[in-house]
């Protein structure tokens, strides 16, 4: 007795009508997610206004000092704590496993906050609240931001970039 059978006959062919239906169900409902991502871009509110500019490492990395330098207020753990004014455009540099600095911004005011990597490609992720921007080496990308809830958020980084990638993780206070 043999324990593997050949099939009787190819199962598709003929396609049952069961066959048909789940096929074409599939091909509707692929074709409605597909769409949906350019109705969600054009109508989405979560997607935030970005802008992207190419920038040397040298540059941001300057920018971002001139930042800490005017305002910083403390340090936490070695990592300079900032209170830009309100409007301002804020600096935060992402590298192997590194956020700088602490952002600390009010509830309620608009930042331009710019992301840019000092080595590989990093994922910034923002918990809680889900806003996740990709960001590389050699780009300033531009993020108008408004935060509306005070509170602490963590950044993590969601792109595998090496031996410390569990361990960055930044910071960004809002305060009311
Ligand atoms: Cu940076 Cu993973």
């Amino acid at each position: 007795m043999s324990s593997i059978a050949s099939p009787e006959r190819i199962w598709w062919n003929p396609l049952s009508r069961v066959e048909k239906f789940w096929v074409v169900l599939a091909i509707i409902v692929g074709l409605a997610m597909f769409s949906s991502m350019f109705i969600w871009m054009a109508i989405g509110k979560q997607n935030i206004p970005t802008e992207t500019y190419q920038v040397t490492k040298d540059q941001f990395s300057h920018a971002s000092q001139r930042m800490v330098q005017q305002y910083r207020v403390r340090d936490d753990a070695g990592v300079p704590v900032v209170s830009p004014p309100a409007g301002s455009d804020v600096y935060l540099v992402a590298r192997a496993w590194q956020w700088s600095p602490i952002l600390q911004l009010k509830e309620g005011e608009t930042y331009r906050l710019h992301l840019s990597s000092m080595d590989f490609q990093h994922g910034f992720s923002l918990q809680p609240g889900n806003l996740n921007l990709m960001v590389l080496p050699d780009y300033d990308y531009v993020a108008t931001i408004t935060p509306d809830k005070a509170g602490e958020y963590t950044v993590i980084c969601n792109e595998y970039c090496g031996l410390g990638h569990q361990a960055m993780v930044g910071k960004i206070i809002v305060t009311e």
